[in-house]
């Protein structure tokens, strides 16, 4: 018998219910912060507390240490605890949120950014963090667009699966290094309206086709963990719903790794209204293989009298405790329950400069220049630049789901351009707040005088860091408050504008783009975003980041993704004299104002000579797609190189573009590079109604550019 058999036998039931449970850090601690909502609730005993398996939302290493020492002080099996935590874009040193760093579209800086946050986290005591987040998403309404790296499947699980590699390092077991849960399990990027928690109706087809493959990446990179969703999918709640977690997760994909419910989720089953009482609760979420409950406590409470009752077997309540003893044996914990923890380490590697040289890069390079007829680059030469708008000195800019970030301890755009041209030669002015309700303008005539007295400005505008996030969801996209009017005042005063917003999701900038010369978004790049804006705006970096998901003209286009089929009608431009029966708007256009993929440089890329080296493919063969890029410009910068195909006649309506590859290259000025991509049969298979994952032979195009704007197009025939 091993280790852990000779364990599980030595174990009581109510030890092993302990190990499938997780509570936060508070409840063990006396300096524990006003307990409120669930906990409050919770009913546990102090028996149930001393055999708690799991632990999350802790302050400090110490309070770690703390609560291991003391639980291992007491516990006649020795199990330590597991420590977990939302490390979702950076512990302390804070990168871009992650439907920014989609746009680098680039897997090594999302490596490079969880290796930072990893060493950072490890170091202070968390043993896995709840992440990645790859839920598919296509409405900006939703406050949690800003967890994902967007509305591309291929390109969320590339990210995620890089994002994988860094938390894990050389083991997860090593200290320095995390174990990753993949979330939440599924849908829930589909939630009706954009908005939070709400139901998820999709077909089992579209289901497959966009929302699970991310989350089978995460599994195939290795991610130990998988945490289903709080919305009902097609009627059911996913931590009941036995397609998902029993049919699809276990069986379909063998996933015999931990589940961890979402917080309170299980208990969410009652007012979902799937569970009468927290039995009945406790009874779905076990049967449909949840290991973990997090801070709910149908499992204390219930999970026993369903053994006695003979509604479960002791070998069902031992396979679950196996996962987790197994997942902590992976974790090493047996063997160092602290995992390597040192307080030290960690406060010196908080805000280190090589972090924050990482940080720096991803948050230049997540950046996306949305627009720009010549204004930018800025020039060091200016005399006099004014810094104007709500962001212009703004430290939040973390963005939701910061960790331990902290506002204080960012850069600010101010602060950045300061440090390049000296504090002589620029000035700053708020103009005006950037809640819904700041609705004060008594600070326009100072950024409207400032403005006219400055050589250029660059005006910083957005929505507030927790207007995105859990639970922030928005019926309207509009930049919050007077900043619309502030910036027309201000670009009338000085044509010389140039914005920057700071965002949590496609925002409606349809105005700005109408008034504005420049417009770059940094969304919330974290610790070191002021200094990266202000490189990128003088030229010190060269922008080169593409849009991971589409800006819609205004809310009411909400859903809207590159990755549509078409429709029996033409999407003709929606101009009132072109109107007849079209799949359009009478008053908006079609298109989304700025695609997915989209994305200016200060260099210019010129593309020719697309090249096949077949015309035909077989299924087992395989076709070379060459293109030439030239850096037609003097300015040195980056490229994300992006191929699509569309199948043009399917079994089911295909999407009229889909991205199936792409890459990022540096280029000299006026260098040029072949790029070369395999396209395989493997690459054009979807999900028919049959539920198979298959290909149609038939005729594809391939094209190049970004979505609904392409450069160069070939076909060739699948055979
Ligand atoms: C939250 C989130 C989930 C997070 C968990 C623990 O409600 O839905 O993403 O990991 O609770 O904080």
């Amino acid at each position: 018998m091993d280790r852990l058999e000779k364990l599980l036998s030595q174990m009581s039931v109510h030890d092993k219910i302990g190990q499938l449970t997780q509570y936060n850090a508070m409840l063990f601690t006396e300096t524990s912060a006003e307990i409120t909502g669930p906990q409050q609730k919770l009913g546990l005993t102090d028996e149930d507390l001393a055999a708690v398996g799991s632990v999350l939302n802790f302050s400090s290493v110490q309070e770690v240490k703390d609560i291991q020492t003391a639980h291992l002080q007491n516990d006649p099996n020795q199990i330590p605890i597991v420590f977990m935590m939302d490390v979702i874009h950076g512990y302390r040193t804070v990168y871009p949120i992650p439907l920014a760093l989609g746009c680098s579209f680039d897997p090594q800086i999302a490596e490079e950014c969880s290796r930072v946050a990893a060493r950072e986290a490890s170091a202070d005591g968390v043993h896995v963090t709840f992440t990645p987040m790859v839920d598919y998403v296509r409405d900006a309404r939703w406050g949690r667009v800003m967890e994902t790296c967007g509305e591309e499947p291929r390109l969320t699980s590339a990210l995620a699966a890089a994002q994988i590699r860094g938390f894990h390092g050389d083991g997860m077991e090593k200290p320095g290094n995390l174990a990753t849960c993949v979330k939440h399990y599924a849908g829930y990027g589909g939630a009706e309206a954009g908005r939070d928690y709400n139901l998820v109706e999709v077909s089992e087809r579209e289901l497959r086709e966009y929302y699970l493959p991310a989350y089978k990446a995460c599994l195939d990179a290795g991610a130990p963990m998988v945490m289903p969703s709080f919305n009902s999918l097609n009627g059911v709640p996913s931590i009941a719903n036995s397609m998902l977690m029993q049919d699809i997760l276990r069986k379909e994909w063998g996933f015999d790794g931990v589940v961890i419910s979402d917080y309170n989720a299980i208990g969410e089953l009652l007012p979902h209204g799937v569970a009468a009482d927290q039995k009945e609760a406790a009874k779905l979420a076990f049967e449909n293989t949840c290991d973990i409950e997090m801070c709910s406590s149908g499992y204390f409470h219930h999970l026993e009298s369903l053994i006695n009752e003979g509604v479960f077997t002791m070998e069902q309540l031992d396979a679950a405790v196996m996962r987790v003893l197994k997942f902590k044996d992976q974790l090493g914990l047996f063997d160092d329950p602290y995992h390597g923890a040192d307080e030290k380490l960690a406060s010196s590697l908080f805000l280190c400069d090589a972090h924050r040289e990482v940080v720096k890069k991803a948050a230049a390079e997540s950046a996306v220049l949305l627009k720009n007829e010549g204004l930018l680059p800025l020039s060091e030469k200016l005399s006099k630049v004014a810094v104007i708008g709500p962001f212009a000195d703004e430290h939040g800019i973390n963005g939701f789901w910061s960790a331990h970030g902290k506002n204080e301890e960012t850069t600010t755009v101010f602060e950045g351009i300061r440090n390049i041209l000296g504090a002589d030669k620029v000035v700053t002015a708020k103009g005006c707040g950037n809640l819904w309700d700041d609705k004060d303008c008594s600070g326009f005539a100072e950024a409207v005088e400032m403005a006219k007295a400055a050589d250029a400005v660059v005006l910083c505008l957005g929505e507030p860091q927790n207007y995105s996030g859990e639970g922030n969801c928005r019926t309207d996209l509009r930049l919050p408050g007077l900043q619309e009017a502030l910036a027309k005042q201000v670009i009338a005063a000085n044509p010389n504008t140039a914005v920057v917003l700071f965002n949590g999701r496609p925002l409606d900038v349809s105005l700005l783009d109408k008034i504005a010369p420049a417009i770059l978004t940094m969304w919330f790049p974290g610790t070191e975003g002021g200094s990266a804006a202000a490189e990128l705006l003088f030229g010190k970096c060269n922008p080169c980041g593409k849009l991971s998901m589409s800006f819609p003209h205004n809310v009411g286009q909400c859903p809207i993704y590159y990755n549509h089929p078409n429709t029996g009608r033409p999407r003709w431009r929606s101009q009132p004299d072109h109107r007849g029966y079209a799949s359009d708007y009478i008053d908006c256009a079609t298109l989304p104002l700025y695609s997915f993929g989209h994305g200016l440089s200060y260099s210019n890329f010129v593309y020719s000579d697309l090249t096949l080296s077949s015309k035909t493919l077989t299924s087992d063969g395989s076709i070379r797609v060459s293109v030439k890029v030239r850096n037609d410009s003097s300015v040195p910068g980056k490229e994300v190189v992006q191929l699509y195909m569309r199948d043009l006649v399917g079994s089911v309506v295909r999407p009229v573009q889909q991205l199936i590859a792409f890459e990022k290259l540096s280029f000299e000025a006026g260098e040029e590079k072949t790029v070369t991509f395999t396209v395989t049969e493997e690459m054009l298979r979807f999900w028919n109604m049959k539920g198979e994952h298959i290909s149609e032979k038939g005729d594809f195009t391939l094209m190049i550019g970004h979505a609904d704007h392409f450069v160069l197009s070939d076909a060739f025939q699948l055979v």
